[in-house]
């Protein structure tokens, strides 16, 4: 088979290069195969073509990608892509009837197919990493449910926090990212075949059964639109560098935790690194390298909206841009999920070191007011004496448990022995709001955690719509 040029004459060699997708779309073989019978098929079935010529064709086919896992197809750059590289290859394999494949088809919706169910095959092992990782988050949330830790705003000490409650945000946040990824499938699970270049195909086929076939929930509307829509690339990107942010904050928490100035935990020698110079350091190199990835996710995300941004209808060939991006993306994505969730796996939580930082820090100031408050004192004059408060305390170098209730009343006459009752404890346990950090609340934050994430891996084996 001739390559694709046609009338235009033999590419110099470095046109051929530069047009080339085939040293990374041939990652697609085997959604390409997939869709190239059951277009076949139909075919057939519809009486398109003869049922002897597709029953070659299917065969061929399964050979071809029987090759490509053996890892002895003989990819050629002068074929562009992976159709066009399948393609030619088929017809080495049966000759002729290779040739009637692509009846009804153009590349513009074949590239658009392989595309929709390599991105839905992502978002199900993406879904899958993200309840791991919540898994993960929620078992050590449970190993470690009565360590306190300090709560920060500004990065200061804020206010007292379970650590499991701390977690549980995250488990929060992947929630979300779960639920973006769930309703980017649903846009991705379109099937375009049968939009031909961009007009539509003159042949009876039967769009469907195609759809059936593929496992796809609908078929496209609009063929102009069905060839030119990467639409489902970028919610798949921007799903992505969402769900990586989450994950670089937490990696962001992992260093400064692991931090000798913090050291509220231990990372698991797997997933650090020593110095090649200075024998102390035990350096968090996962969880940065976590951050750092984001960056080019980001990256990604930018370039795909970039390259849509001024392409007239229908297909433009600056589209084949969109997979290097993507399939680094998925990679990437899914990568960081797992070490995250091993990372999690290993960690060793130093209560006693998370539980100090909360006595050092005054964190105590807002529930010192909010006593005050209880005995009469507006919020605001409160936040003043305990402030003054501090500011002593701070000069004599005492913590609050330490200052003689004389001291206490210098500032305020409505301080009495019980001021001494304002403690770590109470102050968790007056938090008793739904989604506060009171223990009996964050206990039934994880219970129902659990039951979500019990509720959703259940969906995910049944095979639910992700
Ligand atoms: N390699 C192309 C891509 O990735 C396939 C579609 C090419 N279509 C065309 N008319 N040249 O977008």
């Amino acid at each position: 088979m001739k390559s694709i040029r046609g009338r235009l004459g033999k590419a110099a060699d470095e046109v051929v290069s530069y047009s080339a997708s085939i040293a990374y779309d041939r990652r697609l073989y085997h959604y390409d195969i997939a869709g190239s019978i059951a277009h076949a098929r139909m075919l057939a079935r519809q009486k398109i073509i003869a049922a002897k010529e597709v029953q070659a064709i299917v065969g061929g086919l399964k050979e071809i990608g029987a090759e490509i896992e053996r890892g002895d197809f003989p990819f050629k750059p002068e074929m562009e892509d992976i159709h066009m590289n399948i393609e030619s290859r088929l017809a080495e394999k049966i000759g002729e009837a290779a040739g009637k494949l692509h009846t009804a088809r153009s590349r513009n919706d074949q590239v658009a197919l392989d595309l929709r169910i390599f991105i839905k095959d992502i978002i199900r092992q993406t879904v899958g990493r993200i309840r791991k990782m919540q898994a993960a988050l929620l078992d050590l949330a449970g190993d470690n449910r009565r360590v306190v830790m300090a709560g920060y705003t500004h990065l200061q000490p804020a206010q007292p926090v379970l650590f499991a409650h701390h977690l549980l945000a995250y488990f929060e946040m992947l929630e979300r990212d779960a639920g973006r990824f769930e309703d980017a499938y649903r846009r991705a699970d379109v099937m375009p075949l049968g939009s031909g270049a961009l007009a539509g195909v003159p042949y009876p086929v039967d769009r469907q059964s195609v759809a059936d076939e593929l496992g796809f929930g609908r078929i496209s509307a609009n063929s102009l639109d069905a060839v030119a829509d990467r639409d489902f690339v970028i919610e798949f990107q921007a799903a992505a560098s969402i769900c990586m942010m989450h994950l670089s904050r937490l990696a962001e928490e992992l260093v400064l935790w692991s931090s000798a100035e913090f050291d509220f935990i231990e990372i698991d020698a797997a997933y650090t690194t020593g110095s090649s110079l200075m024998p102390q350091k035990k350096n968090p190199d996962t969880a940065e390298l976590a951050r750092g990835k984001t960056g080019r996710v980001y990256g990604n995300l930018m370039a795909i909206l970039t390259v849509m941004k001024g392409l007239p209808l229908a297909y433009n060939r600056d589209m084949q841009e969109d997979k290097e991006g993507l399939f680094d993306t998925a990679d990437t994505l899914l990568a960081t999920l797992g070490i995250m969730a091993d990372t999690l796996g290993s960690l060793k939580v130093k209560a006693k070191n998370t539980g100090r930082a909360v006595a050092r820090g005054y964190m105590l100031a807002t529930d010192l007011a909010d006593y005050l408050v209880k005995k009469g004192e507006p919020f605001r004059k409160a936040h003043d004496i305990v402030s003054r408060l501090v500011g002593y305390a701070v000069v004599k170098g005492k913590t609050f448990d330490r200052l003689t209730l004389a001291e206490y009343r210098r500032f305020s006459r409505r301080f009495d022995k019980d001021v001494y009752s304002v403690n770590v404890a109470s102050a968790l346990t007056a938090r008793d709001v739904p989604g506060g950090t009171a223990p009996k609340q964050v206990a039934k934050a994880l219970a129902s955690a659990k039951r979500k994430l019990g509720k959703a891996s259940r969906q995910g084996q049944k095979g639910g719509a992700v």
